[in-house]
C-alpha cells in the first residue's frame, strides 16, 4: 500500500479563484509543492513578510524555508519569466531560492516564436479565445508534435541544440513568411546562443524530479501540488474551444506533477464568492459590464453590476493587467467540478468582498440550477457548441450584504446572512466547505 500524502488545489472556475494564497497555507508544513500544469499564464499571489509577490511559475510554496519547489514535467516554462521570478524572489530575501527549485528536464520550454504564434493564431480566428499571449497553447502543440525543446535540450552543446531549433521552427517560419510577420522568422543561431545562456542560468535547477517524489512518497512526506488554471479551462473537461491548452483537473495535474493517484489523500477545491473570468467564452452568471469587445473599461458615470464587483473585488488580471468578467456565484458548476475533479472540499474566497457587494447592490444572488432546452438541469451541459444556447441561471436570492471583520475567524463568527449563502453552495454543490 502506498502511503496517501498529497494534497491538489484545484481551481473550480475559470481560474483567479485563489489558489495560491490557498496552497501557500497547505504548504506550511509541506516538504514538497509542485506546480503541475500550465505555465506563466497563471498568477498566483502570496504574501512574504508583509510583501505581496506575484508569481507566475515558482510554486508559491517558496516562501517556507523547509520546502523544495517542484516545476513539473507537465508545465510549459518560458525561461526568461522564470529568471527574472528567481532574481525577484531572492532580492526579496527568500533563502536558498536556487538550491529548493527543482525543474524537471522533460519540462517544455516556450521560446519568443511560441509567443508569436499565439499572436498569430489569435489575429485568425473569427472567434479568439483570448489567450494571455504567452505562447502557452504553441508550445502544447509542439510538444504534441514532438518537435518541442525541452528543458535538458538547453544544457545540450551548441550544434545539437541548434538542429532542434532549426527543425521545429521550419513550419513556424513559412507561417511567419506568409503572413506579414517576416520580424518573427527564428534566427537559429542568435535563439541558440540565447537558450544556451538561459540554459546556463538555469543549470543547477534543471534535474530528474523523480527520485524527489520517490524519496518524498516512500516517507510520507506531505506533498501539495499547486494547481494552475481551473475545471472549465481544461482541454478535456471545460468549455472547448475557449480552454487552455493543458489538464488542470484533478487527474491532469498527478500526470503533470508526475504523482501516482494512489498517493492522492485530499483534493481541496477554490472557488470565490462571486465568480470571473478572463478572455472569451461562455459565463451563465456574468452581471452586465462596462468592457467594450475587446476587454477594455469604458468610461461610465454610473457603474453596472459587473463594474460593481469588478471594483469592489480588484479584478484585474495578475498576468495581463486585462479586466475581468464578473459574476454571481454559480454553484452548479461546483456538482460538475465535484465530481469530475473529485473534490473532497471547498474553500471560498472573498466572501467578505460578496458581503460588501451586497451591501451596495442590495442582494447577493447565488445560481442554484440552469434552464437549458427547455428543462431545469442541476449540471453543467456538455453540448452548447452544439445547442448556441448558454445555461439560463435560477438563481436564490438573499436580500441585503454583510460586514466581515478580521475578529471573524470560523464558521460560527459569520453574520447569519454569510452562512446562509455558505449553506446554499454546500447544498447546491454537494460538497462541504471547509475555508
Ligand atoms: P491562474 O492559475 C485566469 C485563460 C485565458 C484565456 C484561456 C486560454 O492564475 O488561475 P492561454 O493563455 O492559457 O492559452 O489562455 O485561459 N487563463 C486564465 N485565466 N487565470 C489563469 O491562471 C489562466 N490561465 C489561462 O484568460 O481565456
Ligand atoms: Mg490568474
Amino acid at each position: 500500500m502506498m502511503d496517501k500524502c498529497v494534497t491538489v488545489i484545484v481551481g473550480t472556475k475559470w481560474g483567479d479563484e485563489g489558489k495560491g494564497k490557498i496552497a501557500a497555507r497547505e504548504a506550511k508544513d509541506a516538504n514538497l509543492v509542485i506546480r503541475a500544469t500550465g505555465g506563466a499564464n497563471a498568477g498566483h499571489t502570496v504574501i512574504y513578510k508583509g510583501m505581496k509577490l506575484a508569481l507566475h511559475l515558482v510554486p508559491g510554496g517558496i516562501v517556507y524555508p523547509q520546502t523544495t519547489c517542484i516545476i513539473g514535467p507537465g508545465t510549459v516554462v518560458d525561461p526568461d519569466v522564470l529568471c527574472s521570478e528567481i532574481a525577484m524572489l531572492e532580492n526579496c530575501g527568500i533563502p536558498d531560492v536556487k538550491s529548493r527549485l527543482k525543474i524537471s528536464g522533460r519540462t517544455h520550454v516556450i521560446l519568443p516564436y511560441h509567443k508569436d504564434l499565439d499572436e498569430l493564431h489569435e489575429k485568425m480566428k473569427e472567434h479568439p479565445v483570448g489567450t494571455t499571449k504567452r505562447g502557452i497553447g504553441p508550445c502544447y502543440s509542439d510538444k504534441d508534435n514532438r518537435i518541442g525543446i525541452r528543458m535538458y535540450d538547453l544544457l545540450l552543446p551548441k550544434a545539437e541544440l541548434k538542429k532542434k531549433i532549426v527543425e521545429a521552427t521550419k513550419l513556424h517560419n513559412q507561417a511567419f513568411q506568409e503572413n506579414g510577420m517576416e520580424e518573427c522568422i527564428v534566427d537559429a543561431n542568435n535563439l541558440t546562443n540565447h537558450c544556451q545562456s538561459v540554459g546556463l542560468k538555469l543549470k543547477p535547477c534543471i534535474t530528474d524530479i523523480a527520485p524527489i517524489i520517490a524519496d518524498n512518497i516512500q516517507n510520507s512526506k506531505k506533498i501539495v501540488v499547486e494547481g494552475a488554471q481551473a475545471f472549465r479551462l481544461d482541454l478535456d473537461h471545460g468549455d472547448y474551444p475557449m480552454v487552455t491548452s493543458s489538464n488542470p483537473v484533478t487527474a491532469g495535474t498527478l500526470c503533470g506533477a508526475a504523482l501516482p493517484p494512489q498517493a492522492l489523500k485530499t483534493v481541496i477545491g477554490i472557488d470565490k464568492a462571486y465568480n470571473s473570468r478572463v478572455g472569451n467564452g461562455p459565463f451563465p452568471t456574468e452581471l452586465p459590464a462596462s468592457i467594450d469587445s475587446n476587454g477594455n473599461v469604458m468610461e461610465y458615470t454610473k457603474p453596472l453590476e459587473g463594474d460593481i464587483i469588478r471594483e469592489l473585488g480588484h479584478e484585474y488580471g495578475t498576468t495581463t493587467k486585462r479586466p475581468r468578467r464578473c459574476g454571481w456565484m454559480d454553484a452548479v458548476i461546483l456538482r460538475s467540478a465535484k465530481y469530475t475533479c473529485g473534490i473532497d472540499y471547498l474553500c471560498i474566497n472573498h466572501l467578505d468582498t460578496l458581503g460588501e457587494i451586497g451591501n451596495r447592490i442590495g442582494y447577493v444572488k447565488i445560481c442554484v440550477g440552469y434552464s437549458y432546452q427547455g428543462n431545469i438541469i442541476d449540471f453543467y451541459p456538455d453540448d452548447i457548441e452544439l445547442t448556441h444556447e448558454i445555461p439560463e441561471p435560477i438563481y436564490k436570492t438573499l436580500n441585503g450584504g454583510w460586514t466581515i471583520d478580521s475578529s471573524c475567524k470560523t464558521y460560527d463568527d459569520l453574520p447569519e446572512l454569510a452562512k446562509k449563502f455558505v449553506k446554499i453552495v454546500e447544498e447546491t454543490s454537494n460538497i462541504p466547505v471547509k475555508y
